[in-house]
């Protein structure tokens, strides 16, 4: 298959109306961290008989085109002994993998962050691809101040995501590209528009420069917000209307689809800022999720790592899914969240 036909293969099986992608690719340093918070142990096999539970649970594949997997995962089985990128391809979901080696310090910044992981990425890229993985994650992250982001930060940050972009779709594999601007802090929303806007647009300034085909990427932003310390909050109709002020002014009409990061909202707000973006369509792109916390969360509490808790953490996570794939077409209702669903078994 040409490199192009097996990009826009991918594309269009991830921008597909109703549908999000599931982030499962925390490091095991975060997965550690969000088991250990809940009294989880972190051991391998934990890991991956909680991812399993994830994809395995009952109507994921109507819910979710794509699952991001950490390297780990890639490489480790189901229970019935299939590796992971084929048991999502059995179950008509497609594996994807985060790519990027985390966050190092941007020198002669004040505590500003670039993300590393470019050296070696043509060779990593061509295992994973062998792997069965299909499209890859990178992620930048932009914290918010009075001082920050600097412009030295937000233009080397946008310069390393778009070479990333670049040696993905080179190889046939469809880039995420993240910019998240972070939710920590005591900013307004109108700080974070004033922020977010330079930076998607530095970003998609360099997917020029770098001659990488916006039809083949899937963009996955923060949302324009207050800081989590505001004493300010925003309100739904208000993260909406910034957000996607900022998303018209920023990105082509010729990117398919636009996938969010949680970031730390809770699992209700994250759903209803994307039911109201929804609600104000027609848009120029596809607009969904790619969840991890928001997706997680209720699932992971309930599981608690005792596999006599697996059913009812499946049915947790599968009414997630399902919230969120009506906010994906503006057709979710706050009062879904009491409701009882009917799941296939
Ligand atoms: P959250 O939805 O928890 O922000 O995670 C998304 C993600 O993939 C972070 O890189």
């Amino acid at each position: 298959m040409t490199i192009i036909k097996e990009l826009e293969e991918t594309i269009h099986k991830l921008s597909a109306k109703g549908k999000g992608i599931l982030a499962a690719d925390e490091s095991t340093g975060t997965i550690t961290k969000r088991f250990e918070a809940i009294g989880i142990e972190s051991s391998e096999d934990n890991r991956r008989a909680y991812r399993e539970l994830l994809v395995t649970s009952p109507d994921a594949s109507k819910y979710i085109a794509g699952v991001i997997l950490f390297e780990e995962t890639l490489n480790q089985k189901t229970s019935q002994g299939i590796l992971f990128p084929q048991a999502l391809k059995n179950l008509g979901i497609l594996p994807g993998i985060k790519v990027d080696k985390g966050l190092i310090h941007l020198a002669n910044t004040k505590d500003e962050q670039v993300t590393q992981g470019l050296d070696g990425l043509p060779e990593r890229l061509a295992e994973y691809k062998a792997k069965g993985a299909c499209f890859a994650k990178w992620r930048a992250v932009y914290a918010i101040s009075d001082q920050t982001p600097s412009e030295l930060a937000i233009e080397t940050n946008a310069e390393i995501l778009a070479r990333y972009a670049a040696i993905c779709q080179a190889q046939g594999i469809v880039p995420i590209v993240e910019p998240e601007v972070l939710i920590d802090g005591t900013h307004t929303i109108q700080r974070c528009e004033e922020v977010s806007e330079p930076v998607l647009h530095a970003v998609f300034n360099a997917l020029y420069r770098h001659k990488v085909k916006l039809e083949y990427i899937v963009l996955k932003p923060s949302m324009v917000i207050s800081g989590k310390a505001c004493s300010q909050k925003a309100s739904v109709d208000e993260v909406a209307a910034a957000t996607l002020r900022v998303l018209k002014r920023t990105v082509p009409g010729a990117v398919p689809t636009i996938n969010f990061l949680s970031g730390g909202q809770s699992s209700e707000q994250a759903t209803a800022h994307l039911d109201a973006m929804n609600k104000q369509g027609p848009l120029p792109w596809n607009l969904s999720f790619s969840y991890a916390r928001a997706l997680q969360d209720s699932c992971m509490k309930t599981w608690l790592g005792q596999s006599k808790n697996a059913a009812a953490a499946q049915k947790t996570f599968s009414k997630r899914a399902l919230l969120n794939s009506l906010a994906a077409t503006g057709k979710y209702a706050e009062a879904m969240e009491k409701d009882e669903i009917s799941l296939a078994s």
